[in-house]
């Protein structure tokens, strides 16, 4: 049996990768490390809670004290580190969070797989951590890392910790940068879920700029199917860069949710623009393509529509959420703009 750690296991990225993996594999014992913030949500993992497989513990990666009792107790042999705080827009607000869970939680859980020789840490990090690009050109591992949001930045800073750890003491790790993920479970505040919800609810869709930014987007599955493959057949002190290459100007989804909705372009409202807003991110994933044999199989088309049926179907998963603290997050960002 593999003892794995994943932190972070109730947010949408980590729950989506729980709940496939304890349904694909029974060789695999999994600890999630989840402080539930804002972002993390139990009802995420209702279909692996009662897997015997399956360990849930609260606590927060910055504890060192309490991670260390967690490698001890739990034997962990492998670690996958997805805990963070994820908003670009909330990291503007207000950063010191985001320097203290990305890069100081990031040490608490690298320095102690280093001291109980985990055989596998895998940092789960950001194509954002490259910048921005102009309107050509592609983001390879060798492209310098300059990132430009205190998100980005603090997952950047995390990145050459991890990196560092590889060089001074020879550890096990893999650093993966994935594009923008979409799919079931996603928190509200990002895109798709959130122009998903406002066109449900006829409130405008707040677009930022000109609506031209480009991302590059993957579903949710083909980034967690990505990030086992790494775990399992990358080489140590490597980076892998994940994406689908799906590139799509912002207005374009907004459009596209509309039309499979059936609402009106009239709830488009432009904004103003988002502080620093990178103008263009697109994956080149020669490597983990060539490397390791993983390639995405969701195609946009279809993904897009299978997750607005999710949203659709999941009423009530949502409803909680923006009826909650969300609502007062949303109301005074969108009041500002
Ligand atoms: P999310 O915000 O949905 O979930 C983050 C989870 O981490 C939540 O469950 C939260 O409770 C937990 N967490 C936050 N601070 C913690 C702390 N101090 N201790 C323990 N748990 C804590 O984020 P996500 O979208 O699922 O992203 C997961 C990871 O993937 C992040 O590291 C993010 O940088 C990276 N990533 C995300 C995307 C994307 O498009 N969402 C793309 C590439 C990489
Ligand atoms: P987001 O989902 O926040 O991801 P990221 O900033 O990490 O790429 O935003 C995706 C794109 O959508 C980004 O260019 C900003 C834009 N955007 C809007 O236009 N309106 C919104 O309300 C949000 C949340 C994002």
């Amino acid at each position: 049996m593999k003892n794995v750690l994943v932190t972070g296991g109730a947010g949408f990225i980590g729950s989506n990768f729980i709940n496939h993996i304890l349904d694909n594999s029974d060789d695999v014992f999994i600890v999630n490390l989840d402080k539930l913030t804002y972002a993390g949500n139990l009802e995420n993992l209702k279909v692996s809670q009662n897997n015997k497989r399956y360990k849930f513990i609260k606590g927060d990666i910055c504890n060192y004290e309490l991670v260390e009792n967690i490698f001890s107790d739990y034997k962990i042999k492998y670690v996958i580190n997805f805990a963070a705080e994820s908003h670009v827009d909330r990291s503007i607000l207000g950063s010191q969070v985001f320097y203290h869970t990305n890069v100081i939680g990031t040490n608490v859980v690298l320095e102690l797989s280093r001291r109980f020789e985990v055989e596998r840490f895998l940092q789960v990090s950001t194509d954002e951590v490259y910048g921005s690009l102009g309107a050509t050109g592609l983001f390879t591992e060798s492209t310098p890392i300059s990132p430009n949001s205190p998100y980005s930045s603090s997952k950047a800073a995390a990145d050459m910790m991890v990196s560092a750890f590889y060089h001074t003491y020879g550890m096990p790790v893999l650093i993966t940068r994935c594009s923008n993920n979409y799919g079931p479970l996603q928190f509200p505040e990002k895109l798709i879920p959130l122009m998903i919800i406002n066109a449900l609810n006829d409130k405008p869709l707040p677009v930022y700029g000109d609506g031209m930014n480009v991302r590059d987007w993957i579903y949710v599955l083909d980034h967690n199917i990505a990030i086992q493959t790494v775990l399992e057949k990358g080489t140590p002190g490597n980076v892998y860069n994940v994406g689908a290459k799906t590139e799509k100007p912002n207005i374009e989804i907004v459009k596209l949710i509309l039309n499979y909705l059936n609402k009106s372009e009239d709830l488009i409202k432009y904004v103003s623009d988002r502080p620093g807003h990178d103008k263009r991110y697109a994956i080149d994933n020669t490597k983990i393509e060539t490397e390791l044999g993983w390639q995405p199989s969701f195609k946009f088309e279809d993904a897009i529509g299978k997750t607005i049926d999710w949203y659709l179907a999941n009423k009530s998963w949502w409803e909680k959420i923006i009826s909650g603290e969300y609502r007062n997050y949303y109301d005074t960002q969108y009041g500002k703009r």
